[in-house]
């Protein structure tokens, strides 16, 4: 098992770390945690708890950014045998431009029309794994579609602001490591993680503390809590 924990950005075991393979968007080693994955990345190690969640056909992981939605989203659906979508990726696939491009060349409003049409479309998917975008449950819609979906447990992957920021800022020394526009201006992103944290507490079934854990045991915590949360009558969503 890894030692790496999220608040040790330094750890060799980055090295293994996953990071997404799409050329529309620079790999970002999300430093303990990438926030881009592909389950190619995913590193190989034992997480006891894979058994499918009863009666939950999507996992859905929310966190400020620097939480390890991707890097975990990615070990949960290798070890599910589902798929995994990350937010971000979609849209820049849908639309053949960098989320940083997004922003600067079209506005935050635009990016979050943008985001919450892609969140709309993952949701319509069954045995996925989506880790969201930071910011995507400011909106309040995106929050009410989450609510409304059927078969869907979020996750909210919690750390503490300063937590965030260095394993952001362990990422962003990465030359390929991909921009993020909100944390340009820290004492704006400090507010916004004020703002969102109560609405990842509202919208998520679970918290899962993120700091002083590694990869693994991060997500051996998700298993735990699905399945310990499963009503006792159902045995398999399958
Ligand atoms: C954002 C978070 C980013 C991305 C965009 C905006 C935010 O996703 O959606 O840069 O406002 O918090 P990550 O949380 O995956 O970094």
């Amino acid at each position: 098992m890894s030692t790496a924990t999220l608040a040790q950005p330094a750890h060799p075991q980055t090295e293994s770390m996953p990071t997404k393979s799409n050329p529309g968007k620079k790999s970002r080693s999300d430093h303990p945690l990438a926030e881009r994955s592909t389950s190619r990345g995913v590193p190989q190690q034992p997480v006891s708890a894979g058994a499918i969640p009863p009666g939950v056909d999507r996992i859905v992981l929310t966190g400020f950014m620097g939480s390890g939605k991707t890097s975990t989203g990615g070990l949960l659906a290798q070890r599910l045998g589902w798929r995994f979508l990350d937010l971000d990726h979609e849209i820049e696939a849908r639309h053949h431009r960098t989320v940083p491009q997004i922003f600067s060349e079209s506005g935050e409003p635009y990016f979050r029309h943008l985001e919450s049409a892609a969140l709309a479309s993952l949701l319509g998917q069954r045995h996925v794994v989506i880790a969201l975008g930071g910011g995507a449950p400011e909106e309040l819609g995106n929050r009410l579609l989450l609510e409304q979906t059927p078969r869907t447990k979020v996750i909210y992957l919690a750390a503490s602001f300063d937590t965030l920021v260095s394993r952001c800022a362990a990422q962003a020394a990465d030359p390929s490591a991909a921009a993020r526009p909100n944390l340009a201006d820290l004492a704006l992103a400090q507010r916004r993680y004020r703002q969102r944290c109560p609405h990842y507490e509202r919208i998520a079934a679970h918290t899962i503390q993120t700091a002083e854990r590694t990869l693994v045991q991060v997500a051996e915590a998700i298993f735990a809590a699905l399945l310990t949360a499963a009503p006792a009558a159902h045995h398999s969503s399958q």
